[in-house]
């Protein structure tokens, strides 16, 4: 068999972020402008060649997919995809999952839980419809509350995502968490990061981490939990709920050193850092050479991938990189 995903600072590859597509029904102002350029059609992978790339990363070691964008449920037959990767999960899988805005849960959620999924990421910046309307520029807040309700009636375990954003959400952070602990699901903050021209300065919105956790520690009573999700998130356990707090921390924390993740994009690109332009064309090697050629470019998008992002967000600063996030995929 092909030899498991190590890269060159000893970090191991045990997680595949797929962007579905790079488009959404949204245009959330830290994620993206008004005015979007998606990708030419004619340039996206089959979501034949996505599921064969994805089963490249299966057999070499990869334990946990997760589905995102952009909207990966606005991609026209994406459940084929979900159904496709449903059956690796309890072989060759420990988890397929999604990372969703919620709009189209009502729809899809039976179809996921029957699919193989267990449990998804709903992004949910505010709780207020007129925030929410605003953040979003074009949600309604009772679609993705009923989403949320219907992908819990259907058995998924869910988790709210939760972007922090000065002037806008920050001061819902505690009752978001009170909420979310309430209704059983686990709340992660985000720090937002500078991925892509957006119409507004990030650096206006940026709220640390740290300073949220010092406020919400007065509110509630946290301790350190132990949990690990596979993802960057630190988790605490907040005893009021019962549920726990997860902080991702790009800025304020650096966790690349147990980075575990590589990212597919929709295009067939291969990138190994959220924050670099380290790349290989899986499409064209998949298209030109099968497998073996798949096998042989994870192999030296590994040996290049970076040690870490370096991210800041300063006053003015152009982003980081140019891609936007739902490119990326998160
Ligand atoms: P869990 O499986 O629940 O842990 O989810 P996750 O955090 O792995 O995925 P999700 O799609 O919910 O991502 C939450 C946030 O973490 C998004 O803003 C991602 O962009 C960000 N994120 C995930 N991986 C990385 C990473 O390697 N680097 C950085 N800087 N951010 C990341
Ligand atoms: N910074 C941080 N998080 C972001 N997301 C989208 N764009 C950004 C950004 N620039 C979040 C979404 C979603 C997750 C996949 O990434 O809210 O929850
Ligand atoms: Fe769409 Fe998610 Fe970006 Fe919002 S954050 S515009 S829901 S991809």
């Amino acid at each position: 068999p092909a030899p498991p995903l190590v890269d060159r600072h000893g970090r191991t590859i045990s997680y595949l972020r797929v962007s579905v597509t790079d488009r959404c029904d949204l245009r959330c102002r830290y994620c993206m402008a008004e005015k979007m350029t998606f990708l030419p059609r004619d340039a996206l992978l089959s979501l034949e060649e996505m599921a064969l790339i994805a089963e490249r990363f299966v057999a070499r070691g990869v334990r946990k997919i997760r589905l995102s964008g952009g909207e990966p449920l606005v991609r026209r037959d994406a459940i084929d995809l979900v159904r496709r990767l449903g059956r690796h999960v309890g072989v060759g899988l420990d988890e397929l999952t999604l990372t969703t805005n919620g709009t189209r849960l009502r729809a899809f959620a039976p179809m996921l839980a029957d699919a193989g999924v267990r449990r998804i990421n709903v992004s949910l910046d505010s709780r207020d419809p007129t925030t929410f309307r605003h953040i979003t520029r074009h949600g309604d807040l009772s679609q993705v509350l009923d989403g949320i309700e219907a992908a819990q009636a259907a058995g998924l375990t869910v988790k709210i995502n939760m972007v922090a954003l000065a002037g806008l959400n920050e001061g819902e952070i505690p009752a978001m968490l009170a909420w979310a602990g309430g209704a059983g699901m686990d709340l992660t903050l985000i720090e937002t990061m500078p991925l892509g021209m957006i119409d507004e300065d990030r650096a206006d919105r940026f709220v640390p981490l740290t300073r949220v956790f010092d406020d919400l520690s007065r509110r509630f009573t946290l301790a350190a939990d132990a949990h690990r999700s596979g993802g960057p998130a630190r988790y605490w356990h907040v005893a009021e709920t019962g549920r726990r707090l997860g902080l991702i921390s790009p800025l304020t924390g650096n966790f690349c050193d147990s980075c575990n993740r590589v990212r597919l994009t929709t295009e067939g690109k291969l990138f190994t850092c959220l924050g670099h332009e380290d790349q290989v064309d899986l499409k064209a090697a998949i298209r030109g050479g099968g497998p073996v050629a798949v096998d042989n470019a994870i192999d030296a998008a590994l040996l290049a991938k970076p040690a870490r992002h370096d991210f800041s967000i300063a006053p003015g600063a152009a982003p980081a990189v140019r891609r936007h996030m739902s490119v990326t995929g998160g």
